[in-house]
């Protein structure tokens, strides 16, 4: 049996890029994405997942609206600083057409969980944006830990400084309880962070190549990403390009030879000052067990191949 994947995003321009990079990989099925809030609210993700899976020639991927909020909290509002980054409209204020089909009627969270128990080690999960929906499917499911093949994460910093601020990587900040509750439950994680994705860095030279395909989906994708990269001349001029967080955590899930990582047990601070922090957990630090691993090392000129090669050759279909 292949692979199957579901994708947890906030779509979002890289979010965008990771949907491209699973439709353009043939070692995997997207057999569904669910839907989360961060970059945008979880209503305006949804509606870009189903709107992007249709123009790139996939309306077979079902999209489910996924928890609206975190945790502990009882709303969530867009921050000015993700609305910068992504666009009032999460595409970089492109805009494509809406889908005519509408998000799936089931929880997303019921929608982890079956397809957990349908595909058990054949199933990779790959959130993209906040732990809340897993966080919930775990409290609902805990036995899933154990039957799950895989859940490769795009959050946290583990070498280097958050992004929202020195402890906290922006997916995490959003919800750290849920991502701490990920973290210590014993699933098989992988750990994509900053670490990692502030390494594999896009620039306008290959959004070009995109744009030079004329076709509707290598237009939607070079103009999206170049408005990704012009905001990142702003937040991260030093970089020279825009960070692949979300497609690199998809390109992982598809070959976990791209990225050398540390067996090691993790957890997320979630009292005091370092709130949002994801560190080594002390209290396991001598449990021989390790269930998570931290990606600390990435082979960027092959990662970079694979990307552009998946996702040019989605975009000229
Ligand atoms: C992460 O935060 C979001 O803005 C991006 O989509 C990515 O998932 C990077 O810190
Ligand atoms: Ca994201």
């Amino acid at each position: 049996m292949s692979k199957k994947m579901i994708l947890d995003l906030d779509t979002g321009i890289d979010d965008t890029l990771a949907i491209a990079y699973a439709l353009g990989s043939p070692e995997v099925e997207l057999i569904g994405i669910t839907g989360t809030y961060g970059n945008v609210l979880v209503e305006q993700g949804v509606r870009n997942a189903l709107a992007v899976t249709d123009l790139f020639g996939h309306p077979e991927v079902p999209v489910y609206a996924g928890l609206p909020h975190a945790s502990r909290k009882d709303s969530f509002e867009v921050l000015p600083v993700s609305a910068f980054i992504h666009g009032q409209n999460g595409i970089g204020d492109v805009e494509i057409p809406d889908s005519d089909r509408s998000p799936e009627s089931g929880s997303a969270v019921d929608f982890i969980i079956d397809a957990v128990k349908t595909y058990g080690k054949d199933l990779v999960y790959v959130p993209t944006g906040p732990m809340t929906n897993i966080a919930a499917a775990l409290a609902k499911a805990p036995e899933i830990k154990d039957e799950i093949g895989k859940i490769v994460l795009m959050g946290g910093a583990l070498t280097v400084c958050g992004n929202v601020d020195p402890w906290q990587e922006a997916n995490i900040s959003q919800d750290p309880d849920a991502a701490d509750k990920l973290f210590r439950s014993g699933a098989p994680v992988t750990m994509v962070g900053l670490d990692v994705t502030l390494q594999t860095l896009l620039t306008y030279k290959e959004t070009a190549t995109w744009r030079e395909l004329g076709t509707p989906a290598g237009r939607f994708l070079a103009d999206m990403t170049d408005y990704y990269i012009k905001a990142y001349e702003t937040t991260a001029p030093k970089l020279g390009g825009c960070g692949l967080h979300d497609p690199l955590a998809v390109g992982v899930a598809v070959d976990p030879t791209l990225v050398d990582t540390l067996k090691i047990n993790m957890k997320v601070d979630v009292e005091g000052p370092t709130r949002g922090r994801t560190i080594g957990d002390n209290d396991r630090l001598n449990d021989p067990v390790k269930t998570m691993q931290v990606a600390v090392g990435v082979d960027v000129p092959r990662f970079l191949n694979e990307f552009m090669t998946r996702i040019t050759g989605l975009a000229k279909a």
